[in-house]
């Protein structure tokens, strides 16, 4: 198994297994990824899942270079499909997703993390996409959502030098919202989702919907788009459940209806 997963009640830990290569995408993890998110996709009772890899040296070192190299180009296509696959799902999952970069993120490695909701990091962590000095560019959406992220003067400097930049420098960026020392990232990054997790589940889904799906669109479209979201969380006995406990002086019990 290439990704350890392990539940804390509403969360779950993924954790890249794989060390001593580190924790570089090989098409079995890209399997197992894709296999994960289909079982939790209509999994109500999971909120959050943070995301992370062994050890402190990478996050993700991206597309192992060592399977690459014997690699047929059907077999490139196969993994950027795959690689596609499992991004689209995190973005589109109904969890939120924390991405706990506890060092390298690296090519594929900082574009899953860029698939995720959130984003903190071990205050060693470095942060690149070096496609343009292995001869191709960010192929897992690294040229898209890092430019919508930081904006495309940053998206381009880190593109176009290759360099890799400091935690502290992505902090500043907004590339992540958080740093940690390295043995806190883990207890932080868990502290993070359950802060998310208290919240109403369908409000928390609707909300990543509608920053996600809006996003792209003119403004009063993507107005629109976050009416009619806003609208299904009327509906829901969590928002009721939200006043009474405002009314009680309380804390919600929310139960995702
Ligand atoms: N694919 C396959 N193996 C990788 C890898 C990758 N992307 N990145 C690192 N490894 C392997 C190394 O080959 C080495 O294997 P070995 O022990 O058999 O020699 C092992 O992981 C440790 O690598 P090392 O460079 O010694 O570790 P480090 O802790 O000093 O540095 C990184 C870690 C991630 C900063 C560094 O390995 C690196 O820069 N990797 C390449 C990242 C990259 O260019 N990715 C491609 C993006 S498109």
């Amino acid at each position: 198994m290439e990704l350890k997963v392990e539940r804390r009640e509403a969360i779950e830990l993924w954790t890249i297994d794989g060390e001593p290569r580190r924790n570089a995408i090989s098409m079995a993890l890209l399997r197992e990824l894709n296999a994960q998110l289909a079982r939790v996709a209509p999994d109500s009772t999971l909120r959050c899942v943070v995301l992370t890899g062994a050890g402190d040296k990478a996050f993700c070192a991206g597309a192992d270079l060592k399977e690459r190299a014997g690699m047929s180009p059907e077999g490139v296509g196969e993994f950027h499909g795959l690689l596609r696959k499992a991004l689209d799902a995190i973005e589109a999952a109904p969890q939120v997703f924390v991405a706990a970069v506890n060092g390298a993120a690296l090519g594929g490695g900082l574009e899953l993390s860029l698939a995720c909701d959130l984003r903190i990091a071990a205050d060693s962590a470095q942060f690149g996409l070096p496609e343009v000095s292995l001869g191709i560019i960010p192929g897992g959406g690294g040229t898209q959502r890092l430019a919508r992220l930081v904006g495309v003067a940053r998206a381009k400097d880190l593109v176009l030098t290759a360099r890799r930049a400091t935690a502290a420098e992505a902090l500043a960026m907004g590339l992540v919202s958080q740093l940690a020392p390295g043995p806190r990232l883990i207890p932080e990054a868990l502290a993070l989702a359950e802060r998310v997790a208290r919240n109403a589940p369908v409000a928390l889904r609707q909300a990543k919907r509608a920053i996600a799906l809006g996003f792209d669109l003119p403004m009063a479209e993507a107005l629109d788009l976050e009416q009619g979201l806003y609208q299904d969380c009327l509906e829901t006995r969590d928002r009721r459940e939200a006043l009474r406990a405002f009314a009680e002086k309380r804390g919600p019990r929310f139960t995702g209806e």
